[in-house]
This record gives C-alpha cells, structure tokens and sequence, in this order.
C-alpha cells in the first residue's frame, strides 16, 4: 500500500504531460498576426472547409483596406491534433488574391500558434511585368481572445 502513493503521482503527471502535449488546435475563432492583420475563421464542415474574414493592416496597394472574404481546407478533419490548413484570400479593395499555407500548432506553454507561408498575386497589365507579379512571406498567427468588460 506504501508504494501505491508515489506510483499514482508518476502515473498522473505523466497522464497530465501527455494531455498538455495532445491538446489539439482549433482553427476557429480570431487571430492576429505578426503584421497586425486579424482574421476570422469560421466552424469547420465534415469535409474540413472553412469560411472567413480577413482585415489586412498593411497592403501593396495606396487604396483603402476593406474586409476581405478567406476560403480554406483543414487537411483530414478531426484525425490529427496539428493539422495542416490552407486558404485564399480574395481581396475586395484590389485585384490581388493571397493564398495561405500552414500548420496549426499547439506550443510548450499550451498556445496555439498558426506558422504560414503565404503567396500574393497582383495584377499586372502586361505578361512582361509577370516576373515581379508575385510576393511571398511568412506570418505567425495568435488566437485573439474575447476582452471581458
Ligand atoms: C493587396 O495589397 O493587394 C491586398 C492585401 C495584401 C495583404 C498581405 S497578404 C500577406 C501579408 N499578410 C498580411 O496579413 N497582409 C499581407
């Protein structure tokens, strides 16, 4: 009965390691980014698709930001507790498209983090400008929580 003690202490905090390190990540909600843009994701469906909103802080172009729609897949819904995720933004205010390319990680402390790499498209007028028609870059993604008043 002596030993029982210390081997259910060994017991539950290697149960608690292992559910800190299980805890799945969730692509819906708000997050924000490295550049200060939000997003906002909505419920997955069966298949793993998802809709959003994105409001973009910066941009390539001098007009005015507007909220723009995102469409995206999570790959295998529900299987894996890091899922790879991708999504396109379809921007309102130019004639540019982003698409997104990522993984939903839960960190040490218990913090989901989205990791990104992104392509942005613009328009060019002329095939010979197409070279330089492309941007890419990477964003870090937190979850924005509600602010109680
Ligand atoms: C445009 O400038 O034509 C549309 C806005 C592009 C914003 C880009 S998308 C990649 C990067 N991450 C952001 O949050 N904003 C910029």
């Amino acid at each position: 009965m002596v030993q029982v003690t210390p081997f259910l202490l060994v017991l539950s905090l290697a149960l608690m390691a292992h559910g800190l390190s299980e805890r799945k990540c969730m692509l819906t909600g708000r997050w924000i980014n490295d550049l200060g843009s939000n997003m906002t994701i909505g419920d997955l469906n069966r298949k793993g698709e998802f809709a959003g909103s994105y409001h973009t802080a910066v941009t390539a172009t001098t007009n005015d930001i507007q909220v723009s729609p995102l469409q995206g897949s999570q790959h295998r819904t529900n299987q894996k507790s890091q899922p790879t995720f991708g999504f396109t933004v379809n921007w309102k205010f130019s004639d540019s498209i982003t698409v997104f390319t990522g993984q939903c990680f839960v960190d040490d402390e218990g913090k989901e983090v989205l990791k990104t790499m992104w392509l942005l498209r613009s328009r060019v007028d002329n095939i010979k400008d197409d070279w330089k028609a492309t941007r890419v870059g990477t964003n870090t993604f937190t979850r924005l929580h509600m602010q109680k008043e």
